[in-house]
């Protein structure tokens, strides 16, 4: 059985995502004892794939060596397995990366059942949803009547976030890269209101949407939104440090945010970041609350899917370009597909 794969040959730093993978075939792995061999049906396109392909990968995780697979979260379907808990069919989340079929030991699986459809599984009921919920009720701690700023709105978290937000009673505004995002933010998810960043000054824009200050800002890009964000936040008001998707692509990323510490102080604000991989003991409490949501017509997410394991770089460089709306998967295989040699 044939396996094809991106295998990382240079790192992300200045080169083009496309310039530093390669593309193989190779025969696929066998299971040794209590490891079980898989095949990706899905695979979650985050921007922290890119920062694992970087010569400075976060510190929560070590960096992709040359050579091996794209790492990524991922469903996958078990073909075959030497661990007790697992059997041909099952279907787990795992993080097989850009490749069709993958070994892994028993313990670095998790079975889903599937809620409806699959894909929800890498965004509300994956890691997506876990960070909005996480994120937010645990640093945001939103009251009703209190103002919700999110930027990256549109994406996998930021849509979640201001749902959630919602819910909790806030007034919710958002920032996104284009007039289309944020007329679906409003019109189709309920945010209050919305803005571009890519027009007129951000500041400008947010002070117009939000007259009463922002009491809570869910900050998935730094930069300009950031910057916007302390200088009309309220007294106490709680600052999520979720992502920093702007600084990624900056010309001049260690540029700082005026305002900081001093701000800090004299609002007695809360800034405080937070890591999701430190938190996937709290996914039944999340998947609760959000699937309750979703019963209640209260939340909807979206998934935007790229067909092709051979799209992966494309499609995660679609992602720092804004191309998606909601949740950008990579659909490889259908479940109890036939494999292929
Ligand atoms: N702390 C954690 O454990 C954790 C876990 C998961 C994700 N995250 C972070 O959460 C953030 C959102 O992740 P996600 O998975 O939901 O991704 P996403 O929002 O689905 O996709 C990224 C979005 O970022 C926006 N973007 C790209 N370049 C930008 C720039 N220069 N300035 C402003 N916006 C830009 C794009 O939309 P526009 O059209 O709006 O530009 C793009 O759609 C990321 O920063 C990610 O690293 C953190």
């Amino acid at each position: 059985m044939k396996n094809r794969r991106y295998a990382l040959v240079r790192h992300t730093d200045k080169a083009p995502i496309m310039d530093c993978v390669e593309w193989r075939i190779e025969e696929a792995p066998s299971p040794g004892p209590g490891e079980v061999l898989t095949r990706t049906l899905l695979l979650s396109v985050d921007p922290a794939n890119r920062g694992w392909m970087s010569s400075t990968p976060p510190s929560y995780m070590p960096g992709i060596g040359f050579g091996a697979t794209v790492r990524s979260s991922s469903i996958d379907e078990v073909l075959a397995s030497n661990h007790p808990d697992f059997k041909p069919g099952d279907l787990v989340e795992a993080m097989s990366g850009w490749q069709d079929y993958a070994v892994a030991p028993g313990h670095a699986l998790r079975r889903i059942e599937p809620r409806g459809d699959l894909a929800l599984e890498l965004s509300l009921y994956g890691l997506s949803g876990l960070t909005a919920y996480v994120g937010l009720m645990d640093i945001g701690r939103p009251k009703p009547g209190e103002t919700l700023f999110v930027s990256a709105a549109a994406g996998s978290v930021g849509t979640i976030v201001g749902q959630l937000a919602k819910a909790a009673g806030c007034r919710v505004v958002g920032s996104a890269g284009s007039d289309k995002k944020c007329r679906w933010l409003v019109d189709e998810l309920g945010f209050d209101a919305a803005v571009n960043y890519k027009g007129e000054p951000l500041r400008k824009q947010l002070r117009a949407a939000c007259p009463e200050g922002i009491d809570i800002y869910f900050d998935n890009t730094g930069g300009e939104a950031l910057q916007a964000a302390v200088l009309l936040a309220n007294e106490r008001a709680r600052i999520i440090c979720c992502g920093v998707i702007s600084r990624w692509t900056a010309e001049n990323p260690d540029q700082g945010i005026k305002g900081i510490p001093g701000l800090i102080a004299m609002k007695s604000m809360l800034m405080q970041g937070f890591i999701v991989f430190d938190n996937l003991h709290r996914r039944k409490e999340a998947f609760g609350l959000l699937s309750r949501l979703v019963a209640d017509n209260r939340l909807t997410v979206r998934s935007d899917i790229i067909d092709g394991l051979e799209n992966a770089p494309q499609a995660l460089a679609g992602l720092f370009a804004g191309e998606n709306m909601g949740k950008r998967i990579i659909r490889v295989a259908e479940p109890g597909q036939r494999q292929v040699d």
